[in-house]
């Protein structure tokens, strides 16, 4: 079956003064993807729960939290209750089993999603996976947008497509961090579904046309 890519624009590369209005300029775009940082798993500090609640007030589209947070199992399923369509913690900030957030997360109404660094092997986490709806693969080190895309982890990206062909996993396979028109297309032949963008999507003049170019670009390679 072809898969349909899902472009999710980072808000990380947005205008913070002006949110509701950067809500709207991505209205085209499948998620939001909100990058909620807490200046101890990562070293930068952005936005936490009441924030975005007032982003999922306003948003057009259904919200993609990214926790780069310690203590997730704490923190996520608040995510998941305001709204959230899909919540992701960062396998390497959880202190127990990971299972277990994904069980709250999808209690509360959202999809489990389980985030890995650049350095941090898939295959530690295949069992885990099965319960989970996402899997985030990152493709540049957490913390800051703008970076260069790391094509190193896309054996990781490989392998786990293969997992959800092969029917073992059954996650969306997303990316994120620096993927842009000249990155996108490597990610989606290697297995990607879901494709987040920042500074290629806020940064382009016409945020819209940089969602649909992006978008056209990774289908031809998915059905290519
Ligand atoms: C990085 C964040 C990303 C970031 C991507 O830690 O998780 O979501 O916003 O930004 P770009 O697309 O500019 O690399
Ligand atoms: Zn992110």
């Amino acid at each position: 079956m072809p898969r349909t890519p899902l472009i999710a624009p980072s808000l990380l590369a947005a205008d913070f003064a002006r949110i509701a209005e950067e809500t709207q300029r991505v209205a085209d775009a499948d998620w939001l993807h909100v990058d909620v940082m807490d200046a101890h798993f990562v070293p930068n500090l952005t936005l936490g729960g009441p924030v975005v609640e007032a982003i999922q007030a306003v948003s057009p589209i259904p919200l993609d939290c990214h926790l780069m947070i310690e203590a997730p199992e704490r923190w996520a399923p608040g995510y998941a209750e305001l709204g959230a369509k899909n919540v992701t913690v960062h396998a390497e900030a959880c202190t127990g089993d990971p299972r277990g957030v994904a069980r709250d997360l999808r209690a509360a109404g959202a999809l489990a999603g389980l985030a890995i660094k650049p350095g941090t092997p898939l295959e530690d986490y295949v069992e885990i996976l099965r319960d989970f709806d996402t899997l985030l693969v990152m493709t540049v080190e957490p913390g800051f947008g703008g970076q260069s895309f790391i094509a190193d982890v896309l054996p990781k990206v490989r392998r786990a497509r293969e997992l959800v062909d092969a029917g073992h996993l059954q996650v969306f396979v997303e990316v994120d961090g620096g993927i842009n028109a000249d990155t996108i297309e490597q990610a989606a032949e290697a297995g990607a579904d879901v494709f987040v963008a920042g500074s290629a999507v806020y940064g382009a003049d016409d945020p819209a046309r940089a969602i649909a170019a992006l978008r056209a670009q990774a289908a031809a390679a998915l059905t290519g």
